[in-house]
């Protein structure tokens, strides 16, 4: 939010930005902000996050997941990881019309100053402006920017084959070239017996699905749910070499807006516990009530958390039994079990 607000700033207080001049503007990685209001006929906006995208279209902003074209006038507000925002100046600067101008604008906590070096280093002279502790900066003249720079750019943030070839993944993604511990610890103690109808929440580039998959025969379907649409390919590629003939569904979807009523018969989460810079329970909170909601009155969740995160209580109102299946020094794997029509009926009763 800090990065966005400056931003805007910069576009209301820097008249060599040239926002009422451009004729064609591109926001990659945009976010909603009424500032946007005054120069939409002439904005694309670029978003692969699920609810950033959800939000622009409240806002009245349309938006697509993958730009094409060249710009006067590109803003970015790049995600965190380092190698995604070097790859995102190379791909601003192929969008970039001759003499036009990439503005960016990156919270000082992740790498600000030195993301501006970086953009000095292939692009020469950049402006700069420092407030809501977020650095914005400006550069122009894209013809002379160092390709050779800039191609090695797009190829560090560029999708491949990661963990010895075993599966697809792109810098960005969580844990993108490695296997979290909390989800390799959490299919150690997934049965093989889960079948029917599944669903994996926050599935990113599928290592949950593909051990699903591999490992359990019964399994009729299984929707893959995730939000940032760079995971999708990645999971698409990844599901597609499984020797098996059940084929997911991978659904581009912000979870913490539901996925359906009474649907799965199980449903396997490693929920994210982060919204963006800020840590925030409530989101794996969410994720909970989701994947309630989502179970049929005889389905379980199979759940791995960090182990200070509060998920207990609850856990015990929305399931009839949870049982904690394993426990390690950081995490632990949590079982619930929906309340029956049966138990639900002879509690209303005893009620009366
Ligand atoms: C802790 S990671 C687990 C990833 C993967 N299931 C695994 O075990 O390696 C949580 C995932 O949830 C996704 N996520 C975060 N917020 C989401 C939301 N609102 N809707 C859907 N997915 C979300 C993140 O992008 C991330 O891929």
């Amino acid at each position: 939010m800090h990065a966005l607000t400056a931003l805007f700033h910069a576009l209301d207080t820097q008249p060599e930005i040239p926002v009422e001049t451009a004729s064609r503007i591109l926001f990659l990685r945009a976010q909603a902000h009424p500032g946007l209001e005054a120069f939409k006929d002439r904005l694309t906006c670029e978003q692969t996050w699920k609810p950033h995208a959800d939000a622009l279209v409240e806002s009245g902003q349309r938006h697509t997941r993958q730009a094409e074209g060249k710009y006067d006038l590109i803003l970015l507000l790049p995600d965190r990881q380092r190698d995604s925002i070097l790859s995102d100046f190379a791909r601003a600067h192929e969008l970039l019309a001759e003499g036009g101008m990439l503005v960016t604008a990156l919270h000082n906590d992740w790498g600000a100053k030195r993301m501006e070096q970086h953009l000095a280093e292939v692009a020469g002279e950049v402006q700069t402006l420092s407030k809501h502790h977020s650095r914005v900066f400006w550069a122009t003249q894209p013809a002379s920017w160092k390709t050779e720079v800039l191609e090695q750019w797009k190829a560090g943030g560029a999708m491949r084959r990661v963990l010895d070839g075993r599966f697809w993944s792109q810098p960005g993604l969580f844990n993108w070239d490695r296997i979290d511990e909390g989800s390799a610890l959490l299919t150690e103690h997934l049965p093989h017996t889960i079948g029917g109808n599944v669903a994996d929440l926050g599935a990113s580039w599928g290592y949950l699905s593909d051990h699903l998959l591999r490992k359990c025969p019964n399994i009729r379907t299984l929707d893959m749910y995730e939000a940032d649409a760079r995971a999708l390919e990645c999971a698409r590629r990844n599901t597609g070499l499984i020797p098996v003939p059940v084929r997911p569904r991978i659904l581009w979807k912000d979870v913490t807006q539901g996925v359906g009523t009474a649907s799965y018969d199980h449903v396997v989460m490693n929920p994210p516990f982060h919204d963006g810079r800020d840590a925030d329970p409530t989101l794996g909170l969410k994720f909970i009530t989701v994947a309630a909601q989502a179970l049929r009155t005889t389905g379980d969740l199979w759940l791995v958390a960090n182990k200070h995160l509060p998920y207990e209580n609850l856990l015990r109102e929305a399931f009839e039994h949870i049982s904690l299946i394993a426990e390690t020094r950081s995490f632990k794997v949590i079982h619930g079990v929906k309340p029956t029509l049966v138990t639900r009926q002879v509690r209303r009763k005893s009620r009366r």
